[in-house]
């Protein structure tokens, strides 16, 4: 499983570089190193063992969000985060072109593409990277700013095509909605003839990525994907796991030990898991604990499909501990898994950090 660059050496997916780095020279010395993170982490006295304890809920979550309950279900998000426009003209002054695509107008679906422009000097085929945003599947959009900075920097600097999904949000529309709309968005990958997709990608070497609720949906849409008769999608080569949103009923040790977490408090985070699955069922189902019930066995797809995970987290965020469980299992099960595990920082630290954007995508 490799991604070719016009510069680079066959790497495995996590370099995905065109930059000198220091693995470079030696795939065998980047996974001893990133599995050498893994389990320093581990050992780095992270209580794993998950507990019973149900904290209370002290605060209103939903002001905490900043969400508004309907009485019809839907909500209210008074936030109006900051959103970019594409730029699709090659006559700009811009290192990558931005465009919207409609992948199902029935659904308001639709795709924003970036293509770095160095693509159109050579007429190489690029990686395609479809990404998911994150925003605990309530909140954002493929067009806010955050997410538009972070796919342009990601297209220019990886030199991959990037297709970042709108895919439909809960309460309106709970899981599977979005996962379903990530498929679709595959299929149409596959046969929308827009000249950038068909002249610059290639369709073999293609990657899910997502950060937190987008890490989750990548997961899961990766699964569904794999039940997908195989000619119908493009060639999935991995899964790009950032801080993926996961959960379960049991709290994990670094949910308790980072309860009031600003950027995820555990309440907060309860709030959007009531909000996005299914009604009626528990956080063990398998959208949200792809360790319990029949999630390892779904495991198995990944690693007949022969797929590479890259699962990413920091020590700083709540979720950390359910990201090194994830990547234990996938160990055991035979997956081809690295973990990247970093200390301090916190959830969504990619997302407002170039910096931070750019170490990631530097793996
Ligand atoms: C639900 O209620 C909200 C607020 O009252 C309203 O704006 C919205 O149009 C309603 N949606 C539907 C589908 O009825
Ligand atoms: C768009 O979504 C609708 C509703 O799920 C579905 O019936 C229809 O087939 C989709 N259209 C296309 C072009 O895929």
């Amino acid at each position: 499983m490799m991604i070719v660059f016009k510069h680079s050496t066959m790497m495995p997916f996590f370099s995905f570089t065109h930059y000198k780095s220091f693995w470079r020279s030696s795939i065998a010395f980047a996974f001893a190193f990133a599995f050498f993170l893994t389990f320093l982490l581990i050992a780095n006295s992270l209580t794993l063992q998950t507990q019973s304890t149900t904290i209370p809920c002290n605060k209103d979550p939903y002001k905490e969000l900043n969400l508004i309950p309907n009485p019809n279900g839907t909500v209210t998000r008074p936030n109006k985060p900051p959103q970019s426009p594409p730029a699709p003209d090659p006559n700009l002054n811009t290192l990558v072109l931005s465009k919207d695509l409609s992948i199902n107008q029935s659904k308001s679906t639709w795709a924003r593409v970036y293509l770095p422009r160095v693509a159109l000097d050579h007429s190489s085929k690029l990686p395609l990277l479809v990404f998911f945003h994150g925003g605990g599947f309530i909140f954002l959009s493929a067009a806010s700013t955050i997410f538009h900075d972070f796919c342009f920097n990601m297209a220019n600097d990886v030199v991959a095509v990037v297709a970042s999904i709108e895919y439909r949000l809960a309460p309106e529309h709970r899981l599977p909605a979005a996962y379903e709309d990530a498929v679709e968005a595959l299929q149409w990958i596959k046969t929308n003839r827009d000249d950038w997709l068909t002249n610059y990608v290639d369709y073999s070497n293609v990657f899910l990525m997502g950060s937190s609720a987008g890490g989750n949906i990548a997961y899961n849409a990766g699964l569904h994907a794999a039940a997908v008769d195989e000619n119908q999608i493009p060639k999935i080569q991995g899964l790009i796991l950032v801080q993926p949103f996961f959960s379960g009923t049991r709290r994990t040790g670094s949910e308790l030990r980072l309860e009031n977490e600003p950027h995820l408090a555990l309440c907060a985070n309860d709030a959007l898991w009531e909000l996005s699955l299914p009604v009626g069922v528990d956080r063990d189902h398998e959208y949200c604990n792809p360790t319990a019930g029949n999630g390892p066995a779904r495991m198995g797809m990944i690693k007949r499909r022969g797929w590479w995970v890259l699962v990413t987290g920091c020590g700083g965020d709540p979720l950390v501990d359910r990201q090194v469980q994830l990547v234990r299992l996938m160990q055991r099960k035979g997956v081809r898994v690295v973990g990247h595990f970093t200390p301090g920082d916190y959830h969504g630290v990619q997302d407002r950090d170039p910096l931070k954007a750019r170490e990631l995508y530097g793996w």
